[in-house]
């Protein structure tokens, strides 16, 4: 398992194990009910006020869905994501019905795609969320509305042998996978201060 991270203690194989690879099973398809359990997922994040202020856009390989969200991609993620399975974008609606602002609706996104993206992971798939896209392209695409910000596009599928990548994509995906230590990240007392984590 090249791929799994280096953590200093035991957490779940379905975190440790989830990756971004870009070599994707170009024959490979995805099951109607293996679809639904990633949507299911995300459908059941939690999220402020419980608005759920996300939509997203499922286009399975060959059908138009697909290959509009695939033409708002920029150059470098087209290289890889046509292999896909499926590309999922991820839209945070910022308003209610009413004209409420959701100030939440970026993070519960993110949340949603966060599950959709574990859920892959225990279906046995592989997710590689993408921001480098035309968030205008895709907007014109399918008409979404205003008040509607797409976030990110998520391609799924089965993961490759990374030799079918050219040098560049080859190099990334076999690269070790890196993290800050969790000292520089995670803070108790003052902003800054490491949580300590030694036994009490
Ligand atoms: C919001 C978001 C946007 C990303 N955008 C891209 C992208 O446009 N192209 C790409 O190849 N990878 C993209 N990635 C993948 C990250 O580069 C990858 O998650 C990160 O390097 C950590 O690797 P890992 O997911 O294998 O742990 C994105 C990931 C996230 C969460």
């Amino acid at each position: 398992m090249p791929h799994r991270a280096l953590t200093s203690v035991p957490v779940h194989p379905l975190l440790a194990e989830r990756w971004s690879p870009r070599s994707f099973d170009p024959a490979h398809t995805l099951g109607d009910g293996q679809l639904a359990s990633l949507l299911e997922a995300a459908r059941w994040a939690a999220s402020a006020f419980n608005v759920q202020p996300w939509r997203f856009l499922v286009g399975r390989r060959g059908d138009a869905t697909f290959k509009a969200v695939h033409g708002a991609l920029i150059g470098f993620n087209q290289r890889w994501a046509g292999d896909a399975s499926v590309l999922i974008a991820a839209v945070a609606a910022e308003f209610k019905a009413d004209g409420t602002p959701v100030p939440t609706a970026a993070y519960d996104t993110g949340l949603a795609a966060a599950q959709l993206t574990t859920q892959a992971h225990a279906e046995g798939l592989h997710a590689h969320q993408m921001s480098g896209f035309d968030p205008g392209r895709l907007a014109a695409a399918f008409g979404i509305p205003e008040g509607f910000r797409p976030l990110a596009v998520i391609a799924v599928g089965a993961v490759a042998d990374p030799e079918r990548l050219d040098d560049s994509l080859r190099a990334r995906e076999t690269a070790p996978r890196e993290r800050r230590p969790l000292e520089e990240s995670f803070f108790s007392g003052a902003w800054g201060e490491p949580v300590d984590l030694r036994p009490a």
